[in-house]
């Protein structure tokens, strides 16, 4: 068993990082290891959400190429449209995380949260491999068509595009403001 001080250190170690050089790669079992530490997160009722997609060589330019057309069929600005036809190409492995969609919305909600739950455990399997990662956004209107890509259910949501790699830099730190807590007796 690991002890919670070594826990504590990889959680305050751990930076999102973007800073990724994009040629070197990542051995497959690194990548198996991190999909199975999202597998691992909670989810109820074992619906089993999580859905991955793991995009790498020619296939980071067609994911580009395929957000970047939808953003300028919507009209998005033309700088981040060129911009995304190639930002995929930052890391050698980029990781979709989705979550299936549920039989009510409330379902559906723990379904993503379940998500969101696997992704903090790949970022910390990441942080403990050595491995640099990052956590993007899908890009406004997307979603159909990320998914579609990945081959997921129709529905899926999908909740992250994670840049991997290892690190071509540190990234600055982030300055964290004292812990929230209501303490109730
Ligand atoms: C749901 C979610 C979406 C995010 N989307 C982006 C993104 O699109 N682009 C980006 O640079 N960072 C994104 N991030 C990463 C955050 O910006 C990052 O976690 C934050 O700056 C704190 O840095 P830290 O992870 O090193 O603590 C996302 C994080 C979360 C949780």
């Amino acid at each position: 068993m690991i002890q919670p001080s070594e826990l504590q250190e990889l959680m305050n170690s751990r930076r999102s990082n973007i800073l990724i050089d994009a040629n070197a790669s990542v051995e497959v079992l690194d990548i198996t290891a991190l999909c199975d530490a999202a597998m691992l997160a909670p989810n109820h009722k074992r619906t089993w959400p999580l859905r991955l997609g793991v995009v790498q060589g020619d296939a980071r330019s067609r994911l580009g190429e395929l957000i970047a057309n939808i953003m300028a069929s919507q009209g998005d600005d033309p700088s981040k449209v060129e911009r995304t036809r190639t930002k995929y190409l930052r890391a050698p492995v980029v990781i979709v995380l989705g979550a299936r969609d549920g039989d009510s919305g409330q379902r559906s909600r723990e379904n993503r949260y379940a998500v969101a739950a696997g992704a903090q455990n790949m970022l910390l399997a990441a942080e403990a491999r050595g491995l640099a990662m990052l956590w993007s956004s899908p890009a406004t209107g997307a979603n159909d068509a990320i998914s579609e890509f990945c081959d997921f259910e129709h529905h899926t949501e999908i909740l992250g595009l994670m840049y991997l790699g290892y690190a071509a830099q540190s990234p600055p730190g982030v300055e964290r403001p004292s812990t929230p807590i209501t303490w109730i007796s």
